[in-house]
């Protein structure tokens, strides 16, 4: 990358492509001391690497192709174009933010998960890599009982929906399927019904606030599957985490106080009402969880199906189906 992009610094990428001095953005190819995207590259990336930000041109870089609106292509091509007033303002303030320590994504307000773009705001947990296992294992729990259901479309529940991001990614692969997304926080909820629309499966949501099933009716919420990625740290483990997580992500999003266990044991014990006959209940879970959750699923009401690692080596998702 930094080959291509000093071969576009000294002119000849820019010249390539022709044009009347103007860049594809608008904005004047750079004369006199103009700020060009190159130099303003180089300049974020001094300050960000001072601030002891990690991957201080990578960040760089999403940022200013987020300020133009543009991908990061775009300004290896453009490394010469200047930048316009407000374009430069938006960014250095943008990569004022990132070196006071913001997480990239509340800055940018993206991310991706599960080959979608999800809009993220310090209303929401910014969706992790890693949950996409959940989703995975959801789908391929959903594969196996289509042929139980026929042709009855599957319904799913989605506790603690933060951005949508489960309940929305699940609903864009299963193009039949309907989901209840519930969260405790309105304010997510607000989000999550922003990346449904952004993502056309908000005819297919129904969003509630509520605190784990409270607000749902079990006699006419039947699911075929509830998925959760509940929040899980203990409160003793907050400490530890990143400060950039636990200074920034909502504290409701990350623990439930105590031991972290509290909303996985209320899922466990009330999702049985909720499911039908031999439905699902998969959970992401926390470091060391594993046994634990194995400790509070009742034999006599769950067969725990499956543990899935992460690509950490981790237990990360927990499978369980409901006996009958
Ligand atoms: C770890 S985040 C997961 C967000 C999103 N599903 C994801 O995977 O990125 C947990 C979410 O659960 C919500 N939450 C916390 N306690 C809850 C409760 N008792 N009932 C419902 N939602 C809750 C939080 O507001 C947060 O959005």
């Amino acid at each position: 990358m930094s080959k291509q992009a000093d071969n576009v610094r000294d002119g000849r990428g820019a010249g390539a492509r022709g044009g009347a001095g103007d860049s594809e953005a608008g904005a004047p190819r750079a004369a006199g001391d103009a700020t060009t995207v190159g130099r303003a590259l180089r300049e974020a990336a001094e300050s960000l690497r001072e601030s002891g930000v990690g991957d201080a041109r990578r960040d760089a870089a999403t940022l200013l192709a987020a300020t133009v609106a543009r991908d990061l292509a775009f300004l290896i091509a453009h490394s010469d174009d200047a930048l316009t007033p407000a374009q430069l303002s938006l960014f250095r303030e943008r990569v004022s933010r990132r070196a006071a320590g913001e997480p990239l994504q509340y800055v940018t307000g993206r991310q991706e998960f599960f080959g979608l773009d999800f809009e993220v705001t310090p209303a929401v947990l910014i969706p992790r890599p890693e949950t996409e296992l959940l989703v995975e294992t959801a789908l391929e729990l959903l594969r196996e009982t289509d042929d139980a259901r026929g042709a009855r479309p599957p319904l799913i529940c989605d506790v603690g929906t933060g951005s949508g991001c489960v309940a929305v990614a699940l609903l864009h692969e299963r193009k039949g399927a309907r989901a209840v997304a519930v969260d405790i926080s309105t304010d997510a909820l607000r989000i999550a019904a922003r990346n449904a629309a952004r993502h056309g499966v908000f005819d297919r949501l129904a969003l509630v606030a509520s605190d784990c099933f409270a607000a749902l009716d079990a006699a006419s919420s039947r699911f075929d599957l509830v998925a959760s990625n509940p929040p899980y740290v203990a409160e003793g483990d907050l400490g530890g985490l990143q400060r950039e997580v636990r200074e920034h992500e909502p504290r409701v999003a990350l623990t439930p106080g105590g031991d972290g266990l509290c909303v996985i044991r209320r899922l466990v014990n009330d999702a049985p009402r909720f499911l039908t006959p031999r439905g699902h209940l998969v959970m992401e879970i926390g470091f060391n969880q594993h046994e634990a959750v194995r400790r509070l699923t009742d034999p006599r009401v769950w067969t725990v199906l499956d543990i899935h690692r992460d690509l950490q080596g981790i237990p990360r998702t927990v499978a369980l189906r409901l006996n009958g």
